[in-house]
């Protein structure tokens, strides 16, 4: 069965629209990581950001002490971040790219624009037994630059497949796209796995057309069900307590 990778970083978003400067608020991050696990998710996926816009240094140390699954840490590959990653020890980096400007990652990795710095970088997580994967768009030249530099897993950027879900042809040449560079990557060796724009309506149709995708990294869809799926309850607790006080 493909893996679960709950991206938490949209918690710690709501977190810091609140509490920005301070060292804690709700909602907590790493709470929330814990009741993935609890619910059976396979892995927790955290970017700790340049900026720390969201995911704070705090939150990963945090991460790492207490969560039992794998940790995903997604990440820059600048020596700042790197040096963070080596000490933090996560099971697996994903190195994606990152633009100060942008709302969430947008496009993949240019791993062929990048190749010697990438192929360091996964020789010095080898040498620390952390994996690393690397978030590209499916076109062959970075599926085929990936498999040289040394890193074990790709993940598809998903983005362009859920952006075009609602037209029929657009979504059908997407898949191919995937579904091809799903075949390339796993004869070159890689294991794949997929994220970005994942949601309750798009994931199954994925799936169907390429069953054996590793891992899916899932962050908005799932922290926005949980807003709606536990609002109810939220408001039940706190008339309970305006009844009771
Ligand atoms: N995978 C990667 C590499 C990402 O950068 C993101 C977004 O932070 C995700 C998966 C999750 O995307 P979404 O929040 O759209 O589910």
């Amino acid at each position: 069965m493909t893996k679960l990778g709950v991206n938490i970083d949209h918690v710690a978003t709501l977190r810091q629209a609140r509490y920005r400067g301070l060292q804690s608020g709700e909602p907590d991050p790493v709470e929330a990581a814990l009741i993935c696990e609890t619910a059976g998710a396979h892995g927790i996926t955290a970017h700790l950001r340049e900026d720390r816009r969201h995911i704070l240094d705090r939150d990963v140390r945090m991460l790492r002490e207490r969560i039992t699954t794998r940790l995903n840490l997604e990440m820059a590959n600048t020596p700042e971040i790197v040096a963070i990653a080596l000490d933090l020890k996560p099971e697996i980096i994903c190195l994606v790219p990152e633009r100060r400007q942008e709302l969430t990652t947008e496009g993949g990795l240019d791993v062929r624009g990048s190749l010697s710095d990438i192929a360091t970088t996964c020789g010095l997580m080898s040498e620390a037994d952390i994996e690393v994967s690397l978030f590209i768009d499916p076109v062959p030249a970075q599926i085929e630059a990936a498999a040289e530099s040394g890193c074990g897993f790709i993940e598809f950027h998903t983005g362009s497949f859920a952006e075009h879900f609602s037209d029929a042809d657009q979504r059908e040449a997407e898949l191919t796209r995937l579904a091809e560079g799903f075949t390339l990557a796993r004869q070159a060796g890689l294991t794949v796995n997929a994220g970005h724009g994942l949601n309750y309506e798009n994931v199954a149709v994925l799936l169907n057309r390429i069953p054996d995708l590793h891992e899916l990294n899932i962050g908005h869809s799932i922290i926005s069900r949980a807003i709606t799926s536990g609002l109810a309850r939220a408001v039940e607790d706190m008339l309970a307590l305006i009844r009771s006080a």
